[in-house]
């Protein structure tokens, strides 16, 4: 006789009450109480659950026609995913849409015109929290609007790689810039009732091989950098669900990893959501059930529905206990009843969206993601002396770069650049249609000649018989992909070069994913890193040369001089074939990553981790720092000392004095302060004791060591303005506290 789960006379006899409970409407909350708690009601519901929506809850389908598979019926086309809601229960569908950047589409002959944020690494190079989560709250308004309910965004994977075709949406390369902006952008999606996830946990830093690559990194390195970034983002985003990724860890698949999901994620750090897989992330049912997993998305990505029947059968045969079948379905509907889901059901039919007002919030960010990389003769910002204006490359006349993959937000209308890149995912390249050219030419009186940049000499000319010359150079980088390296593809530094030599002023903005080297450097009078600067991104770019809007970006991650100063000469994984397994070590670099491991071996970046210009200057006084219960409290003041407004980004590190950290110094804080010519501003900064902290795998404990640390005031990594000492008393706490 097959144990039922939940049997059938009980479950009858107490429904009524379960589903009261479940949908929240306790005496309490018919007088206007509060509704029971979340964790309260998923539990009721799946008290009523049978065992079949129990598994129709943990099991999800790829929402668009795939693999001879059509989608769900109910599921919103040509979007991430759909899982089935219970009517009887009040549980609605899970509609699932990506991504980071805005409501995405899957490939299709329409795809929706929705908004684009600029790319994750400009948002973190705006060092604005503020804006990460406006950002987030657009989107996932506008994700809302559209039908959807979980938005698959909060991609935080360090930038270990700057070849990663995925780091234009991730936040670059600091476990606490990465952790706060991106928390920030989380806690912004799901304040419209909308499930955020965070992804993808862990080490998932490179594409090559990357269902095949066996990431190797001790736990204490891990807890230090790539874990710290994703547990910040849980800290501060609370995301309902974790996304874990299409590698492996440690000989591990991460999605039935138990060291990662069930130790560090569920255990250590107390998480109370689901952890749903990557799209084809997941290979078995019961490794993956006991060590973690609690949803297999996008079916039929996987070679098998192994949450489905299979995960049903495992139950019934006692191989996966059913309290963990409870727990995987009460970990989904927690997070939906914590957010509201089913007091805010989602319309079928999408609602009408803010266009214009969606618009602003992506060029705020953009505008202040933009970094001012070199400006020497103070040529920028631009004045309207020119007769002759010289735009070149890029496709500037009518556009801005997005990048590549399930990331991808169309634009109204379509690309203005059709016909580039791969026909097929994660092509093709799409141009967001917010002209750089047009939108210089509403603010300057010069005449504007475009072209197109292919042929050097030929750009070269045009610049010549201009006043000024600006070349848009594009790198177009792409999930599945990685660069082959740090150079601007498509022979760019040569028509850079040549504009150069015209001997007229010459100003390179830079569409890209990641850091680029720049031979043609010292030959240019300015350079501004612009990314994928989203929908308005030719407005924010015009607003920065001119000077509307000051420049103050900062680089969230170390711009190299060459791929020999890296911790791996090429990409692990590169020329193999397809289905071949290899491992990747980081534990070369372990938790020194991007700035730190510059430090540590002597390397001098072309530009330095929280580099960046501003049309003013800026001075620092009275920094004083001070054990403050087990952290340090770091204050100081910034003033505006030039004759422009502008935005300051000072930055707070902290070293260890004598041996036992990865590197010589942590990035513990930051501010932003707008201020006017002469206006000042105090700040007053909390040092996150991890930060000050070795993780110690042994005691699975973080340890921060009597004695001296240096807190530096910094306007980038290589810019240090004052420091100041302090004396900590040894504290020791747990994996998951602070
Ligand atoms: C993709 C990506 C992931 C995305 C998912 C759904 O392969 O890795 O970031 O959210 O599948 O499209």
């Amino acid at each position: 006789m097959r144990q039922q789960t939940t049997p059938r006379h009980h479950a009858m006899r107490t429904l009524p009450l379960l589903l009261a409970l479940a949908m929240g409407m306790t005496a309490a909350t018919a007088a206007g109480g509060d509704a029971p708690a979340p964790d309260q009601r998923a539990a009721a519901a799946v008290a009523a659950m049978t065992l079949d929506e129990k598994i129709q809850t943990v099991f999800g389908y790829f929402s668009t026609d795939f693999k001879g598979t059509a989608r769900p019926k109910d599921g919103v086309p040509f979007t991430a995913g759909f899982i089935a809601g219970v009517e009887r229960l009040g549980i609605p569908h899970q509609q699932l849409t990506d991504a980071g950047m805005g409501v995405a589409t899957q490939p299709s002959e329409q795809p929706r015109a929705r908004t684009a944020l600029p790319a994750g690494i400009a948002t973190a190079a705006s060092w604005n929290p503020a804006l990460a989560y406006a950002g987030g709250a657009m989107i996932g308004q506008e994700a809302r609007l559209s039908g959807h309910n979980v938005m698959l965004v909060g991609g935080v994977n360090l930038q270990r790689e700057p070849r990663n075709g995925r780091n234009f949406e991730y936040a670059g390369e600091d476990p606490l810039l990465s952790g706060v902006m991106v928390g920030e952008a989380i806690r912004g999606v799901q304040s419209n009732h909308v499930v955020a996830t965070v992804k993808h946990f862990a080490y998932n830093n490179q594409e090559t091989g990357r269902t095949k690559v066996d990431v190797r990194i001790g736990d204490a390195a891990g807890r230090m950098s790539d874990l710290l970034a994703f547990q910040i983002a849980i800290e501060r985003g609370d995301p309902g669900a974790v996304m874990c990724g299409y590698n492996l860890v440690n000989g591990f698949y991460a999605c039935e990893n138990d060291y990662l999901l069930n130790q560090v994620l569920k255990r250590d750090w107390g998480y109370k959501g689901y952890v749903m897989s990557d799209w084809g992330a997941t290979h078995s049912t019961i490794p993956a059930a006991l060590n973690g997993l609690d949803q297999q998305s996008g079916w039929p990505f996987d070679l098998s529905p192994y949450f489905n029947g299979a995960l049903k059968e495992a139950v019934e045969n006692g191989h996966v206990p059913p309290a963990r079948l409870d727990d995987m379905a009460r970990r989904i509907l927690r997070a939906m009843y914590a957010n509201g889901l089913m007091e805010h059901p989602v319309r079928v039919e999408p609602e009408k969206i803010d266009v214009a007002a969606s618009a602003a919030v992506s060029q705020a960010a953009a505008e202040e993601g933009i970094v001012l990389l070199k400006n020497d003769k103070g040529l920028l910002p631009l004045t309207n002396t020119y007769t002759t204006i010289a735009i070149i490359g890029g496709h500037a006349d009518v556009g801005v770069l997005s990048g590549g993959g399930s990331s991808q937000v169309y634009p109204a209308g379509g690309s203005p650049v059709p016909n580039e890149g791969p026909a097929s995912f994660p092509g093709p390249t799409v141009y967001l249609p917010s002209s750089p050219l047009k939108a210089l030419a509403a603010r300057l009186h010069a005449k504007f000649v475009y072209h197109d940049g292919k042929d050097a000499a030929a750009a070269a000319k045009v610049a010549a018989g201009s006043d000024l010359a600006i070349v848009f150079a594009t790198q177009w980088t792409a999930e599945s992909l990685d660069q082959p390296d740090l150079s601007l593809p498509n022979r760019q530094d040569e028509t850079i070069a040549a504009v150069a030599a015209a001997g007229k002023p010459t100003v390179v903005v830079l569409e890209t994913g990641s850091p680029v080297t720049m031979p043609w450097l010292g030959a240019v009078d300015a350079v501004l890193a612009a990314w994928y600067p989203g929908s308005s991104g030719g407005e924010a770019i015009a607003r920065v040369l001119t000077g509307e809007v000051d420049a103050s970006g900062r680089l969230p991650a170390t711009f190299p001089r060459s791929v020999a100063q890296l911790p791996r000469a090429r990409v692990d994984g590169t020329g193999l074939p397809e289905a071949a397994r290899f491992s990747t070590d980081y534990n070369i670099e372990g938790a020194a990553v991007g700035y730190k491991w510059f430090e540590k071996k002597g390397h001098q970046p072309l530009f330095a981790f929280g580099h960046g210009l501003s049309y003013t200057s800026f001075s620092y006084t009275g920094l004083s720092a001070k054990a403050d219960g087990g952290a340090i409290a770091v204050r100081f003041k910034t003033a505006n000392t030039g004759k422009r407004a502008g935005k300051a980004v000072p930055q707070v590190y902290v070293s260890k004095v004598g041996a036992g950290w990865e590197a010589p110094k942590r990035l513990g804080g930051w501010d932003k302060l707008a201020l006017a010519p002469g206006q000042s501003g105090e700040s007053r900064i909390g040092i996150d004791p991890r930060v000050l902290a070795v993780f110690d795998t042994r005691a699975n404990q973080w340890r921060i060591a009597a004695g001296e640390y240096v807190v530096t005031l910094a306007e980038a990594a290589d810019k240090p303005v004052a420091t100041v000492k302090v004396r900590l008393p040894a504290r020791a706490f747990a994996a998951g506290a602070r």
